[in-house]
């Protein structure tokens, strides 16, 4: 097999397939569409792993809970559904920040966890029992693609195969840092891959992104990251590979490159791939896996990196490291870098405890950088030199400490840094994702108030890599993407606008503190370096990952081949194979909502805290149910999720002129939430659409996005673009996702029924779309984005879920 030249993801892709190849499932023709590199071709081929985390993973684990019942319903053997593949779920998307700022927040906001989401772990308990080939991580041990890193990965498997890990989650792209093909799929997707389904795609461009020179003093990698984040998102990369090579490549750690790798999908890119190289080594080495051995390997396959090698990309984008500068992002786009200081806020409105600019939620949270030491040491340097100088956090702001892994807080503790960023709030409040997935818990109860009555627009800071609107506290005008040393500058200074010119605080003597007086420079980060990278620590966290704590450990669950679905708000027995078949004509269908540009998975379903005066909300309330807890907690119980798909409050519906989850009805142009609407309209039997702008689906593999779409009755999505894996989970659900000119440009009201004929069906069929009314009439083409066979026959089936269980009870 001749790999010259290929890019180095693509031979992880053909070295893959040619181990897998057995004529029927994975064919010479894949391995020779990716050889030839043939761009556009489908392939198919087997992921050696699945990681998961408990929001999506929970569903997941449903739906494979369901099919063991709907088998054994029909008098089948239910064990035929096992996970033939090493599957890893970690729980760590649950825990909020309800305690913060004090040495008992950790223990406090755990013991919230689990009195929450006992029906939930009690599930996944029985799941880890029951199933074959899964393992569950407990609540407390990490975030999930901390853990990957650290310690899950392989990067050559015991087959001696290089990993290919799919995950449901976006950023299963971060172990592209490791040298390892991963990035994240829709649940339903996972499922498929569990069962036995090859994963089917096409073979994708690979856009090389060419390193050269160094990070400046005072930058760090997540400035690193923001940049490259502009860049690719604006040179456009969505459906491609990035691979990073160029003489400094060698000088990024696997830590610095997981944070690039890490926020590919906010790039766009499927995957950010950093080849094997002695980095990688020096890293496995170091956490306790066997480098040599990877690395000997990796040189007979031909996937070690070698810089003399000319190896052909279908473009390639030259960064040079020195040309970056500090920066955030946002206010409501990871894409939206500016340079730091370079903000301007006007202050009109005061209100008791805070103004307009306030930054009263400042997290060092998230995967993306709290696996880097360079910036968690950064951050602990800044806080000691602020500390010393008598420097406290603004009294107003929400300050927290999440790190993806407890081997964080050993290295700060040993460094002495931890007391400092104590002193200024940033006590450990949880290893889980927190105000990453937008569970940030309340604000301070003042601040709230201010903003609820004056109208503040007070902003937050997180080291995280999202903040789409809505999802980190709806009340907030923003929140902006920073390394955590900056997070712990803008908690000192409480403001966002904050810059190097002008003193960011005042010591207790009324003397001005710059940010350049505080800042960590590298010698200072690099001379606790070893602190961070000692073996020991990685060694032991991970010897007890898969014991939890008591509260784990005590939940008594009994392993049965059928689950025994209980009487649970959190868990129950979803629809899936009671629904009726895909049927693909649409005839005479409803404009459901008429929506813009960019519209996230977070708009659809979101994820955080569920209101009491939502339809989900009023649900729960109804069954007597206390503590409503989070759409993300809920995702085991459909008839929460439903009632949540569209109420995001920032969500703008064109048909409607309000901000939230309305939506009217026609012909009698009545109002009313969208859940209302779709479930009026499934009564009369009308079948519904979306009508969309660009980007539509982005942010995350949350396969609930699809699913509430398809429940709520919606047949079809028609958008100008959609994102790679929103598009495949509505696939994967049945529902057609079809690309159309502007809807802006066609002259689409809403008002309109919607009829879309196919003349044949195939992948990227053309179809023809129908809007009328007694008015006017629209006639337009779309392309069907289903991309391979295999998609057409999902659609054809009603989605995979029947697609897999038929094929299995043949
Ligand atoms: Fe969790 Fe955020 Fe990472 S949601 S998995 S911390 S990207």
């Amino acid at each position: 097999m001749d790999l010259k030249n290929l890019p180095y993801s693509l031979r992880v892709l053909a070295i893959n397939v040619s181990k897998h190849i057995d004529g029927e499932k994975i064919t010479q023709d894949d391995l020779d569409a990716i050889i030839n590199w043939k761009v556009g071709n489908e392939i198919s081929f087997m992921p050696t792993r699945v990681i998961m985390q408990d929001y999506t993973g929970v569903p997941l684990l449903v739906d494979l809970a369901e099919m063991r019942s709907e088998l054994a319903r029909r008098g089948l053997n239910p064990e035929k559904v096992n996970p033939i593949i090493q599957s890893d779920l970690v729980i760590d998307h649950s825990i909020q920040v309800d305690y913060y700022g004090t040495s008992y927040s950790l223990t406090l906001n755990m013991k919230k966890e689990f009195e929450r989401n006992e029906e939930r772990y009690k599930f996944l308990k029985w799941a880890q029992r029951s199933f074959k080939n899964l393992r569950i991580i407990p609540p407390g041990k990490g975030i999930i693609h901390q853990i990957n890193l650290e310690y899950l990965s392989k990067v050559i498997n015991d087959n001696n195969e290089p990993e290919i890990v799919i995950g449901t989650d976006s950023h299963t792209t971060m172990i592209g840092g490791l040298g390892i093909l991963g990035w994240g799929v829709g649940g339903l997707e996972a499922e498929a891959v569990m069962l036995g389904e090859p994963y089917h795609s096409i073979v994708p461009e690979v856009i090389g992104v060419k390193l050269e020179g160094e990070i400046r003093e005072g930058v760090t990698p997540t400035d690193v990251v923001l940049y490259i984040t502009e860049l690719l998102r604006k040179k456009g990369v969505v459906g491609k590979y990035v691979e990073f090579f160029g003489s400094s490549l060698s000088k990024l750690t696997i830590q610095d490159r997981a944070t690039i790798a890490n926020m590919a999908p906010e790039y766009g890119a499927t995957v950010g791939y950093f080849p094997i190289d002695e980095q990688t080594v020096k890293y496995l080495n170091l956490t306790g896996r066997d480098g040599d051995k990877v690395k000997k390997i990796a040189m007979e396959l031909g996937i070690f990196y070698n810089e003399r090698e000319e190896i052909k990309y279908s473009d390639v984008v030259e960064v040079n490291l020195s040309e970056i500068e500090p920066s955030m992002a946002g206010p409501k786009n990871p894409d939206e870098r500016i340079k730091f200081g370079s903000l301007k806020i006007e202050r009109k409105k005061k209100g008791n405890i805070i103004q307009d600019g306030d930054v009263v939620l400042a997290a060092i949270t998230s995967c993306t950088n709290t696996s880097n030491p360079t910036v968690m040491l950064g951050a602990g340097i800044l806080a000691k030199k602020a500390v010393e100088l008598g420097l406290r956090s603004k009294p107003y702001v929400k300050t927290s400490l999440a790190p993806g892994s407890p081997v964080v807080v050993k290295y700060l503790k040993d460094a002495g840094l931890l007391p400092y960023l104590e002193a200024l709030g940033f006590h450990v409040v949880g290893f889980g994702c927190t105000t990453c997935i937008g569970n940030a818990g309340p604000l301070i109860k003042e601040v709230e108030n201010d903003i609820k009555t004056y109208g503040i627009e007070a902003y937050a800071v997180i080291s995280g890599n999202r903040n789409f609107e809505g999802r980190i506290n709806p009340l907030l005008k923003g929140t902006f993407l920073a390394s955590p040393i900056l997070v712990v500058a803008f908690a000192i200074a409480g403001r966002i606008d904050i810059n190097y010119e002008e003193p960011i605080a005042f010591d207790p003597n009324g003397k001005p503190v710059y940010l350049r007086d505080i800042w960590p420079t590298l010698e200072e980060i690099n001379s606790y370096m070893n602190l961070a990278m000692n073996p020991e620590y990685y060694i032991s966290q991970y010897s007890t990952i898969f014991k939890g704590d008591e509260n784990w450990e005590k939940l008594s669950v009994t392993p049965s081949p059928i689950y025994d679905w209980p009487k649970s708000t959190y868990i129950v027995e979803p629809p899936w194979f009671k629904e009726e078949d895909g049927k693909l004509e649409i005839k005479k269908a409803r404009i459901l909502l008429l929506l813009g540009d960019k519209i996230t998975t977070d708009h659809i379903s979101p994820a955080g805290p569920i209101s009491p005066d939502s339809d989900a909300g009023k649900y729960l309330l109804s069954l007597g149910v206390k503590e409503l807890n989070t759409f993300g907690a809920r995702r085991g119980n459909h008839e929460v999720m439903i009632r949540g798909g569209f109420s995001n409050p920032k969500l703008k519906n064109y048909l409607v002129n309000k901000e939230g989850g309305y939506t009217i009805h026609f012909p009698d142009k009545r109002e009313g939430t969208v859940y209302e609407i779709a479930m009026e309209y499934k009564k009369e039997g009308i079948p519904l659409v979306i009508v969309a702008g660009k980007q539509y689906g982005s942010g995350s593999s949350r396969d609930w996005a699809a699913k509430v779409t398809a429940l709520l009755g919606i047949k079809a999505v028609l958008a100008e673009s959609f994102e790679r894996i929103h598009r495949s989970n509505l696939v994967a659900m049945g529902v057609l996702p079809i690309e159309i000119e502007d809807w802006r440009k066609l002259g689409i009201k809403g008002d309109e029924l919607v009829s879309i004929e196919f003349t044949d069906l195939n992948p990227g069929s053309r179809v023809k779309i129908i809007f009328e009314n007694n008015e006017r009439k629209v006639e337009t083409s779309g392309v069907l984005r289903a991309n391979t066979k295999t998609e057409i026959e999902y659609l054809k089936s009603g989605g995979i879920l029947k697609y897999v269980l038929e094929k299995m009870i043949k």
